[in-house]
């Protein structure tokens, strides 16, 4: 049966926890506090990594919250109801999930003095990782094919919209003081360093020692082991875990096992037509060891 999406200001969501009035809460009334910190994201691009990167920051390394909370209650996802309340409970300074585009973002955010980090990621990856999530998540609907999806995906006409108008939205903030840009393949490559980064950002001081456990503890097999990031205590009416994994390959470059060179030719054209004017700067963009060093460098 085909999901009945909610439709907010010409963007799909998945029903269940979506609601117009929780969008148009979060977008025009939700009270943003100074020490927030936002973790933004197109779905897809390593969302429930970065929740566990800043709550082991915030928690100066320690694990025991991290493997003590649910994910959801540390940074909640404040969009949807019971996400809402949790946010309104949570003591300062709050981490705070969601998947906006930019132009439906707490209003009050633009005023304040609270921070994003914005992770995103190859989309092409973005997009079989998707896929597969579209099957096990039972709020989304069921892709019919690989190919359908890949058409969906690139027509933007699938939940939270498409990803080059989320990421050139977003992008349109870049240089502000308050917004970080990280890439799930810098993540990757150097996890050590961006949580370097990522501290010095939040203005948190990290020794060694805490860095390498914050490390250690969001590796994709610590996250696996961890029940309160693994996805295992979602309901089932909600993800159907016998057809899939949330934490399922956690790799770069997995598209290249599912498309076809004509389905690569078709998503470079509508790549190159949709990122005019961005082009270049993107980690997945670079080709060859030898640019390895500058990777991520732009943002
Ligand atoms: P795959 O489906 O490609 O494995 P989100 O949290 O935004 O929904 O993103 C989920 C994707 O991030 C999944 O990608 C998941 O495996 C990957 N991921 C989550 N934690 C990870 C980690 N520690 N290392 C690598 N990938 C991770």
């Amino acid at each position: 049966m085909a999901a009945q999406y909610i439709q907010y200001k010409g963007i799909k969501f998945p029903p269940g926890y979506n609601s117009v009035e929780n969008l148009s809460f979060a977008e025009n009334d939700f009270e943003v506090r100074d020490d927030d910190t936002f973790i933004v994201t197109y779905p897809k691009s390593g969302t429930v990594w970065m929740i566990e990167i800043l709550s082991l920051i915030l928690s100066g390394g320690n694990p025991v919250w991290n493997q003590s909370v649910l994910n959801s209650s540390r940074a909640p996802w404040f969009t949807t109801q019971l996400g809402l309340k949790a946010a309104h409970k949570l003591p300062s300074p709050r981490l705070l999930t969601c998947h906006l585009p930019i132009q439906i973002f707490p209003r009050t955010f633009f005023s304040s003095k609270a921070q994003v980090v914005y992770t995103l990621r190859d989309p092409r990856d973005v997009l079989v990782s998707y896929y597969h999530f579209s099957k096990m998540c039972l709020p989304f609907e069921n892709p019919k094919s690989f190919h359908c999806f890949l058409e969906s995906f690139l027509s933007g006409d699938v939940p939270f919209g498409s990803w080059f108008d989320h990421v050139t939205g977003w992008m349109k903030l870049k240089g502000k003081s308050n917004l970080l840009f990280i890439s799930y393949d810098e993540l990757k490559q150097d996890l050590y360093g961006i949580v370097e980064r990522l501290c010095h950002f939040l203005g948190k001081n990290l020794d060694e020692a805490a860095i390498t456990s914050v490390v250690e503890n969001t590796s994709f097999e610590a996250m696996r082991r961890n029940d309160m990031c693994n996805s295992t205590m979602l309901p089932k009416e909600f993800m159907d875990q016998e057809k899939g994994t949330f934490l399922r390959k956690g790799v770069c470059g997995d598209w290249k096992t599912h498309f076809t060179v004509a389905q690569s030719e078709y998503f470079d054209r509508v790549y190159q037509e949709k990122m005019l004017g961005l082009k270049g700067i993107f980690p997945w963009e670079q080709t060859g060891p030898e640019n390895n060093s500058e990777r991520g460098v732009n943002f």
